[in-house]
């Protein structure tokens, strides 16, 4: 059985690092098909083949089931696990609240938690730091301001402290779902992870009963001053957070708003798909600018020029080019979602090859984006890929991120502007090297982190003063 690992090697890789899985045909050929535990398994790097699967033919595929038990919130179906038409109703529902208008007004919050982190760092002078860290820190600090402005009044820090715990809990890929027993079979994971779910429910519902509370004596309840991508806020009266967005969002064809249950699984789905995922984007480019000080010394000059004295801000995005290309190569050489699954449900050719209803097709951008056939010089860190005129030459099915086609990420925007602010406003106060001898190596979780964290002294580059 070749490039498909067996049914040992893959148990075991599940739990310590899939990456190690792959071999060197992988990133060779444009298809390699086997049979694993999971049954008839493609891996799909061909840029036509990737086009066909996920966009043109998306509707014959759904996610696999490894996918929806591994990704599940644990607190039922929010957007990246629900299929067919409470999908397409749900992402009809959501859509407005990712807007591009929407997206640019949470820059502010985005700039304000940078910023602290930027801080942090620079009182750090001289003292080793995990950047992995301060980075998930600064996630779900966006997070927690852009979902839910205000907190809860008698805990302050209920939230934060509900989100860790759950996320700590449901973590870990469980055997049992690799190999897709019952949902009522319990999973140990799951069963320790049940008091930090109760808890974030509770949480959850708490601020969601209160800001319906706000909605309601400001008649915003039948979502009229937020139904649509370009409805104007409450005039400052009820915060226009996510919250907000997804208490008053109705389904443009039937006017249908979300219920409690949905209004939870969505948040715990914002949460579980943006913020470790952003980190690592952020992370990893930490690191190659470590690496690279002519990549290094070009992008502090052009955060210097951009912002100055002034603290890094939303507006400074256009003037941050270079900034934008370091985050979309590091996501290239460490695509914080190394992988994506789909599962065939009728038959279907792709390539050639003839796929039978339940095949497993992976499209890993791990693979694809480090491809011999797609990338000259595959393995070094070039952001200039991604400038013009070289940026054009990128085939769309060769860097994909955030995925494509309808299932695309939902928050690419939001990701990628919060990276780069973040890593404006890191780079403008501070310069980050690797501790000597920190071991950094990928491994693949539900995403792909270093394994140790990221270990780096700090050297202050502007004084706190400025
Ligand atoms: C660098 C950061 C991020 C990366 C690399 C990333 C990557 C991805 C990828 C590859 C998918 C598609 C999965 C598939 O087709 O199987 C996806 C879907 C999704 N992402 Fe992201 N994501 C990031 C940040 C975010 C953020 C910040 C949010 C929300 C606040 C978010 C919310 C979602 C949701 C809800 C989906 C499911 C969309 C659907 O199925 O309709 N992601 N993401």
């Amino acid at each position: 059985m070749r490039g498909v690992p067996d049914l040992f090697t893959f148990l075991r890789a599940a739990r310590d690092n899939p990456l190690a899985t792959w071999t060197e045909e992988h990133f060779r050929a444009p298809v390699v098909m086997g049979k694993g535990v999971l049954g008839r398994v493609m891996v799909l790097s061909d840029p036509e083949g990737i086009r066909h699967v996920l966009v043109d033919n998306a509707a014959n595929y759904r996610k696999d089931a490894l996918t929806r038990r591994v990704l599940g919130s644990g607190i039922g179906d929010g957007l990246f696990t629900a299929e067919g038409q409470i999908w397409r109703q749900l992402r009809r529902t959501l859509a407005p609240l990712f807007s591009a208008r929407r997206v640019d007004a949470f820059g502010a919050d985005m700039a304000g938690a940078a910023e602290t982190v930027a801080r942090r760092l620079a009182r750090r002078e001289g003292r080793r730091v995990d950047v992995a860290v301060e980075a998930t820190r600064l996630t779900l600090d966006v997070l927690e301001r852009t979902i839910f402005t205000t907190g809860l009044q008698r805990d302050p820090d209920a939230l934060g402290r509900a989100i860790t715990l759950f996320f700590e809990g449901i973590g870990p890929i469980d055997p049992l779902d690799v190999f897709g027993l019952p949902d009522a079979l319990p999973r140990i994971g799951r069963l320790r992870a049940r008091p930090a779910i109760a808890f974030f429910e509770a949480v959850v519902d708490e601020l969601v009963r209160d800001r319906r509370a706000l909605l309601a004596r400001h008649g915003a309840a039948e979502g009229a001053a937020f139904a649509g991508a370009g409805a104007p806020g409450l005039g400052g009266a009820v915060p226009s957070d996510l919250l907000t967005l997804l208490l008053t969002a109705r389904d443009p064809e039937t006017g249908e708003a979300l219920d409690d249950a949905s209004v939870r699984a969505n948040i715990a789905t914002f949460i579980a798909a943006g913020h470790e995922t952003t980190a690592n984007a952020l992370t990893w480019s930490l690191y190659l600018i470590a690496q690279d000080e002519a990549v290094r010394a070009r992008l502090e000059a052009e955060v210097d020029a951009a912002a100055g004295d002034a603290p890094l801000s939303p507006e400074h995005l256009p003037a941050l080019p270079y900034t934008r290309a370091v985050v979309e190569e590091a996501m290239r050489l460490y695509p914080p979602a190394p992988f994506m699954s789909r599962e065939a449900i009728a038959e279907d050719r792709v390539l050639g090859f003839r796929l039978r209803p339940g095949t497993i097709v992976m499209i890993a951008p791990y693979i694809v984006h480090r491809h011999a056939l797609l990338w000259d010089d595959p393995a070094a860190f070039d952001p200039e890929r991604f400038l013009p005129p070289r940026r054009e030459a990128i085939d769309r099915y060769a860097y994909l991120p955030f995925g494509a086609g309808p299932r695309v990420c939902i928050g690419a925007r939001f990701a990628l502007h919060e990276a780069m602010i973040a890593l404006a406003a890191i780079v403008r106060r501070v310069r980050l090297d690797l501790v000597p001898g920190h071991a950094v190596e990928p491994v693949q979780r539900v995403t792909l982190r270093p394994r140790e964290g990221m270990k780096m002294r700090v050297h202050l580059r502007r004084p706190l003063g400025g």
